[in-house]
């Protein structure tokens, strides 16, 4: 058994917030029936294609473990059909832009009507409020969340991620929602309301900022480098470019080979219980007794002389040597991995986390398998669906209409 195996979800979602959360939820098992336009499906399918007419990476790496059901849930038959969808299914998720789902005819309120056990669980871009009606995507997320404000070098401008903290964020975060409710039901009986909104989603990421802005109030952030280098904080929490979030001051700096590797660079973190090892490693024995240089204090002020004689060390190192050296002296150092090395990186592949699937229209691909694995779960990633592949299956099955309605249905245009 998996962990959700029996559990129903009524896939409404597209692009990539929602996908990502439904994904999660196949992954351990549930039964995750993806409704799309007949016709049109998932917009993602033909975004970005780099096959002419084949369902592109941005779908098929955010859609495994789904099946496929067309329907036009504006049409009346369609409507009929979303009904008992409704009544069978456990969970419905959406993030279609506000009220589209009110307008198909399909508030809360009726959900809640047809099965007073669904768990309705939705992303929006914002919460009640000013911005409740816009229409968000990512970097609006990443930007109006906070992310962007704290993300970039001192002086350049706001910068977004690669991480896609607004729409994959938010589906995780949706999902750990939605199992928490399918846990409350187990002792309400009652579904209820999911929501998440993108802003909070990104906000929640960026903790750590909302920290550091009130500590603004009571004196410079010495751990950020521009306490050190005297420039005067402002009135918000500034880009902090690579310098560590935490307490222990870190950079990226230059390996060998930087000059023509883009990302030969190691992360490298002074941690204070080290700081002799660090002295040792870089032939720096005298600053492990000098002032200036032996407490964390001493050193705030002078963290890039501190980070120029590191980096003088590990630039005569790749970035893996730095981490065979410092890995057991316990300096805690990280190597720039790029998307290359990590398809290539064989630990990944044992573990499920990059997976190779076979696809019948593209082949193999690459994709990214569950990240949170189950002892008593395991995960297997399924290739994503064509457009509409399971209609039939899923409205015999699942909704119990007969070969004639199916093909009534089809004839209306409504599937
Ligand atoms: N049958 C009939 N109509 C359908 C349908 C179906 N199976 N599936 C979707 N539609 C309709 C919707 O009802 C809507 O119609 P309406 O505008 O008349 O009410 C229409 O298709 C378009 O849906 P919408 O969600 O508005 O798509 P969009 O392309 O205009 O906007 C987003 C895309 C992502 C900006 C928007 O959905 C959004 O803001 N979502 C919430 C935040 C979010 O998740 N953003 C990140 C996405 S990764």
């Amino acid at each position: 058994m998996k962990a959700l195996e029996g559990v129903k979800i009524l896939d409404f979602t597209h692009v990539q917030s929602g996908p990502t959360c439904t994904q999660l939820l196949g992954w351990f098992g549930a039964d995750v029936i993806k409704v799309e336009r007949p016709g049109v499906g998932d917009a993602t399918r033909g975004q970005l294609q780099d096959i002419p007419d084949v369902d592109s990476l941005y779908f098929t790496m955010l859609n495994h473990n789904k099946r496929s059901v067309t329907l036009n849930s504006k049409s009346d038959r369609g409507k009929e059909i979303l009904t008992r969808l409704i009544e069978e299914c456990d969970v419905m998720v959406e993030n279609f832009a506000p009220g589209a789902l009110d307008r198909m005819g399909f508030s809360w309120e009726r959900i809640q009507e047809i099965n007073s056990r669904m768990i309705y669980a939705s992303v929006k871009g914002f919460g009640p409020g000013p911005y409740e009606d816009c229409k968000v995507y990512e970097n609006v997320a990443q930007c109006a969340g906070g992310a962007a404000s704290t993300t970039g070098m001192l002086g350049g401008v706001p910068t977004v991620t690669g991480a896609q903290i607004g729409d994959s964020g938010t589906g995780l975060h949706l999902a750990f929602g939605i199992v928490t409710a399918l846990y409350q039901r187990t002792h309400s009986g009652k579904g209820q309301r999911v929501s998440c909104a993108m802003q909070d989603g990104v906000l929640n990421l960026c903790r750590v900022k909302l920290r550091d802005q009130q500590r603004l109030d009571n004196g410079p952030l010495k751990e950020y480098s521009q306490f050190g280098e005297g420039v005067e904080f402002g009135e918000a929490t500034p880009r902090a470019g690579n310098d560590s979030g935490g307490g222990q001051p870190g950079r990226i700096l230059k390996c060998k080979g930087w000059e023509t590797d883009p990302d030969a660079y190691t992360y490298f973190i002074t941690q204070a219980a080290v700081w002799k090892n660090i002295c040792d490693t870089i032939g720096k024995e005298e600053w492990k007794e000098d002032p200036d240089f032996a407490t964390p204090d001493a050193r705030l002020p002078r963290l890039n002389e501190v980070f120029n004689a590191i980096e003088d060390w590990t630039m005569t190192k790749t970035k893996f040597e730095v981490l065979e050296i410092c890995n057991p002296l316990n300096i805690p150092v990280g190597p720039i991995l790029s998307m290359k090395e990590l398809a290539e990186e064989p630990s990944l592949r044992e573990t499920g986390t990059i997976v190779e699937v076979e696809h019948p229209e593209r082949g193999t691909y690459l994709t990214v398998g569950n990240p949170v694995k189950l002892s008593d779960s395991p995960s297997e990633v399924v290739r994503s669906p064509l457009l509409g592949e399971h209609t039939d299956e899923i409205l015999r099955e699942v909704v119990g209409l007969s070969d004639n309605d199916i093909a009534a249905a089809r004839d209306e245009g409504a599937i």
